[in-house]
């Protein structure tokens, strides 16, 4: 019967990026299984589990891509990236159902707590491991005892449940239609496009992520501080930081500057919390969408500070007191880059993810034709010169990559 049953085409493409990779797939019960170790080996120190996460990722992104349910372990003859180990949880999942290996880190008490703790806005492993190390099991109780942290932490802490509530796609498109009213006024011809998980079809997400361009470069200066401004006006920031843009053509040449202090990009942007009316939680009419319409804001007004911090100043509220408020709107994550038009396509791709898509076609335009990809665009290490491009389409041609519409990156 083995002869019956489907097998991987072969040779299976090498780059998740040379795949389609669908968000609805047949086989999310070893995809689970293997991210949940990827996961493990992420939270844990050292180069050695950094590369044993990358590999159980990739694995279960081959997994993601078959075009059909494994039942039989001979069906991924062919495939890269399946070595023995991950064989061996696969065949215990086709066998019991569960592996031994997945589910000891599953109810491993540090995992679990770690699984907490990062979920926290602001907390990294690092974070994470400190609070455990303190003794804390809950975000309550780190709630009650750390004092310490950043404007990212002590909101992240404070509206920890909201935040956790994952972000509709109406909501996202509510938020969308919401900015794109307000750009009339501020910069008519800007674009905004709503970009990561949503683009790739997602129903739900941990944040709402819009990138915006102007095609007439330039004038896309000026305008974030101008939208964060009259969002201030409506009372609609809770806290964020607004960055200027740092991107220089030179730093893409070399490898310690193409990215700093762990950004991945070096776009102006703003990453906060929005104050998220309830009534745009559900079905909107036009009208009483825009009914406040009085955009009195000084569009100048707008610093580089965080606003968070100076929030905290002035009014004096703790965020667990603006918490505790009663109050018509619930916490929402929302992050908003700017790409100048010439950048725009490679930020797209960037933007729109996932990111192990973008690693891999990193990774593929460094090994086969030492390019270096970015958000801000491709160059050629080689001439020394960038690879502009005008659309998407053109980005994956010149890597003689297929296309794949945003919908099949989901790796
Ligand atoms: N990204 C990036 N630079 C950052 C942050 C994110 O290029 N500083 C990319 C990520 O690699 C990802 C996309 O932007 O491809 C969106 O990131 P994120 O919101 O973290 O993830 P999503 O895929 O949108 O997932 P979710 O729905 O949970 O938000
Ligand atoms: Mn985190
Ligand atoms: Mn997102
Ligand atoms: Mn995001």
């Amino acid at each position: 019967n083995q002869a019956s049953e489907p097998t991987v085409q072969s040779p299976v493409p090498e780059y998740s990026c040379q795949r389609s990779t669908p968000l609805k797939h047949h086989n999310s019960r070893f995809c689970e299984a293997m991210e949940l170790l990827q996961d493990y080996a992420e939270m844990r120190e050292g180069d050695d589990n950094y590369m044993r996460a990358l590999a159980w990722r990739r694995a279960s992104c081959v997994l993601k891509s078959l075009k059909f349910p494994l039942t039989n372990i001979d069906q991924l003859k062919g495939a890269k990236d399946v070595g023995k180990h991950v064989e061996k949880v696969l065949q215990s999942i086709l066998d019991h159902g569960t592996s031994d290996e997945v589910e000891k880190v599953r109810n491993d008490p540090w995992y679990k707590k770690m699984k907490i703790f990062t979920k926290v806005f602001g907390a990294g492993t690092k974070t994470a491991q400190e609070w455990i190390e303190k003794g804390w099991t809950t975000v309550d109780e780190v709630r009650q005892n750390y004092t310490k942290g950043d404007w990212r932490l002590r909101f992240g802490l404070a509206f920890h449940e909201e935040l956790m509530e994952l972000v509709t796609r109406l909501e996202a498109d509510n938020f969308t239609k919401f900015i794109k009213h307000q750009c009339e006024t501020i910069l008519p011809g800007i674009s905004v496009e709503l970009c990561g998980g949503f683009k790739r079809g997602k129903t739900h997400g941990h944040d709402i992520d819009l990138l915006f361009t102007h095609q007439s470069t330039g004038k896309e200066v000026g305008f974030l501080p101008r939208l964060l401004s009259v969002l201030e006006s409506k009372n609609l920031i809770l806290c964020g930081k607004w960055n200027r843009g740092t991107y220089t053509e030179e730093a893409m040449y070399s490898d310690s500057k193409r990215t700093k202090n762990n950004q991945l990009d070096h776009f102006e942007k703003w990453i906060g919390i929005i104050k998220f009316p309830k009534k745009w939680r559900k079905s909107i009419s036009e009208e009483e969408f825009f009914s406040d319409e009085n955009v009195s804001a000084d569009l100048n007004s707008y610093e580089d500070s965080e606003p968070a911090k100076k929030k905290l100043k002035t009014n004096e509220l703790s965020p667990e007191d603006i918490a505790a408020q009663s109050r018509s709107w619930i916490a929402r994550r929302v992050d908003l880059i700017i790409a100048p038009y010439d950048q725009y396509f490679y930020a797209l791709v960037g933007w729109t993810g996932s990111k192990q898509f973008n690693r891999d076609i990193r990774t593929y335009a460094k090994r086969t034709h030492n390019y270096a990809m970015t958000s801000h665009g491709l160059y050629d290490l080689t001439k020394r010169k960038s690879l502009p491009a005008k659309s998407e389409k053109e980005i994956f041609d010149i890597l003689g990559v297929p296309y794949f519409p945003p919908e099949e990156r989901n790796c």
